[in-house]
C-alpha cells in the first residue's frame, strides 16, 4: 500500500500529470502496488483565491503520503517567489528532500542540438543539492526603495549537508558502474581499475571559502569509493564541456543553484525540457520524496495540448524506483523508450512532431499495457 500525494499545479502542470496518472495508474493495478491517491488543490488558482500558500495542515497531510508527484507552479499573475518559495522549495526543505536527482539521457529517436553526439554519449546524472546554497533564503534588504539599498543574499553550506549529498552522488556512480564500466573514463583510470567516475561542479577560483568547503569534504570522502575516478571542473568550463564532450560525464554532483542551471542545459542535451524527469529525495524516507517534471508551468504553451506529457511520465519511472518497484519503473522507461524510437510515433512539437499532450500519453500507456 501506497498513497501518492498529486500536485497537478499551474499551466501545463495539470496537463503533463494527467498523462503520467494514468499511467501510473494502470502500472499500478498490473504490478499489484496497491497504490492510492490523494490530489492536492495547490498553486495560483488556490492563492490568487484566498491568499493561501501552502497551509501547515495541507503539508502536514503531504506528510503522511509515501511519495509526492508534482507538475509545475508558477503563473505569471503571481509575483515571482511567492509559490516558487511558499510551495516548491518549502516542501524540498520541510522534508529535508536534499537530493535533487536529474538524470540526463538521450534516447534513441530524440534529437540532441549536439552536433554529432548521440544517445550512447549523452548518458549522465546531475546530482543537486537541494537543501542549502542560495536557496536557504538568507539575507535581506537594508534601505529599500532608496538609492543607498543593499541586498544581501548568503550562500548556505554545511559540512554536514554537503557531505550527504557527496556521499549520495558517490553510492550512486558505484551503482551505475555495477552494470558497466563507464565508456567515458580516461585511460589511465581504466587502468588504475577504476569503473565509474564522479565530477564534481564548482567554482573554487572565487568562492574560496564555501567552495573549498566542497572541494574538501570531496577529497576526504573520496577514497571511502575506490572503484570511483574522480575530477573537478568549474561551473563555467563544465557547461563548455556539457556541449563540446557531454560522453565525458558520468554522474556530477553540485550546488544547488549551479545544480539549477546546468539542468537546463542538461535538457537541452537531452532533447529538450519536454523531456527533462527529477527526483526530490529524501534518502532516509523519514519523508515523502517528490518528483516532478524539470520544467516549470510554461505559460507559453499552457492549454494548447503541446506541452510534452514525457518529462512527467519519466519521473513517475523514477517514483516506482523509490518506491521499490523497479520492474514498473523500468516499464516506464521502455515505453517511453518505444514510442520515441517509432518513426511513426507520435510526438509533440519541442521534438518536432504535430502529436498532443494527449496522444503521446495514451501512446506511451499503450506500450506499457503490451510490456
Ligand atoms: P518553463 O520550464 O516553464 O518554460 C521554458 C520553455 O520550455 C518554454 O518555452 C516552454 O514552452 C518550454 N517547455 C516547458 N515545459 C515544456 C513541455 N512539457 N513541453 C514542451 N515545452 C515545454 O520555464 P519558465 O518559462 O522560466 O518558467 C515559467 C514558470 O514556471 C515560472 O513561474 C517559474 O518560476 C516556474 N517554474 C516552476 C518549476 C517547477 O514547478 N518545478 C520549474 C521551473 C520553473
Ligand atoms: C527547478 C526550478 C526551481 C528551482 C524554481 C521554480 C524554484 O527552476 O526545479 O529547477 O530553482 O529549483
Ligand atoms: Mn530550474
Amino acid at each position: 500500500m501506497a498513497t501518492i500525494g498529486v500536485i497537478p499545479g499551474d499551466g501545463v502542470g495539470p496537463e503533463v500529470i494527467g498523462e503520467a496518472l494514468a499511467i501510473l495508474q494502470d502500472l499500478g493495478a498490473a504490478h499489484n502496488l496497491g497504490l492510492s491517491f490523494q490530489s492536492f488543490d495547490l498553486g495560483s488558482d488556490r492563492y490568487l483565491r484566498s491568499g493561501e500558500v501552502l497551509p501547515d495542515s495541507v503539508l502536514q497531510e503531504l506528510a503522511g503520503c509515501d511519495a509526492i508527484l508534482l507538475g509545475a507552479i508558477g503563473d505569471p499573475r503571481v509575483p515571482p517567489g511567492v509559490l516558487e518559495k511558499g510551495l516548491l522549495l518549502r516542501i524540498r526543505f520541510e522534508f529535508q528532500q536534499y537530493i535533487n536527482l536529474r538524470p540526463v539521457q538521450l534516447m534513441p529517436g530524440v534529437e540532441t542540438p549536439i552536433k554529432g553526439k548521440g544517445s550512447g554519449e549523452i548518458d549522465m546524472v546531475v546530482v543537486r543539492e537541494n537543501n542549502e546554497d542560495l536557496y536557504v533564503g538568507a539575507g535581506g534588504f537594508t534601505r529599500k526603495g532608496t538609492p543607498e539599498e543593499v541586498a544581501i543574499q548568503t550562500s548556505i553550506n554545511t559540512r554536514a549537508g554537503v557531505e550527504r549529498c557527496l556521499r549520495y552522488a558517490f553510492a550512486l556512480a558505484e551503482k551505475r558502474a555495477k552494470d558497466r564500466v563507464f565508456p567515458g573514463l580516461s585511460l589511465a583510470a581504466r587502468e588504475a581499475g577504476k569503473r565509474g567516475l564522479v565530477s564534481l561542479v564548482a567554482k573554487t577560483n572565487v568562492l574560496t571559502y564555501a567552495h573549498d568547503l566542497w572541494n574538501r569534504a570531496f577529497e576526504e570522502v573520496a577514497p571511502d569509493y575506490p572503484s570511483l575516478a574522480t575530477d573537478y571542473h568549474h561551473v563555467d568550463a563544465c557547461c563548455m564541456r556539457m556541449v563540446v564532450a557531454p560522453e565525458r560525464y558520468d554522474v556530477i554532483v553540485t550546488t544547488n543553484m549551479f545544480g539549477d542551471i546546468i539542468t537546463d542545459l542538461g535538457a537541452v542535451l537531452q532533447g529538450g525540457m519536454g523531456v527533462a524527469s527529477s527526483g526530490n529525495l529524501n534518502p532516509e524516507r523519514t519523508f515523502p520524496s517528490m518528483f516532478e517534471p524539470v520544467h516549470g508551468s510554461a505559460p507559453d504553451i499552457a492549454g494548447t495540448g503541446k506541452a510534452n506529457p514525457i518529462a512527467a511520465i519519466l519521473s513517475i519511472g523514477m517514483l516506482l524506483d523509490h518506491l521499490g518497484a523497479a520492474e514498473a519503473g523500468s516499464s516506464v522507461r521502455s515505453a517511453v523508450a518505444q514510442v520515441l524510437a517509432d518513426p511513426n510515433g507520435p510526438k509533440t512539437p519541442d521534438l518536432g512532431g504535430t502529436g498532443t499532450t494527449r496522444e503521446v500519453g495514451r501512446a506511451v500507456r499503450e506500450a506499457v499495457s503490451r510490456s
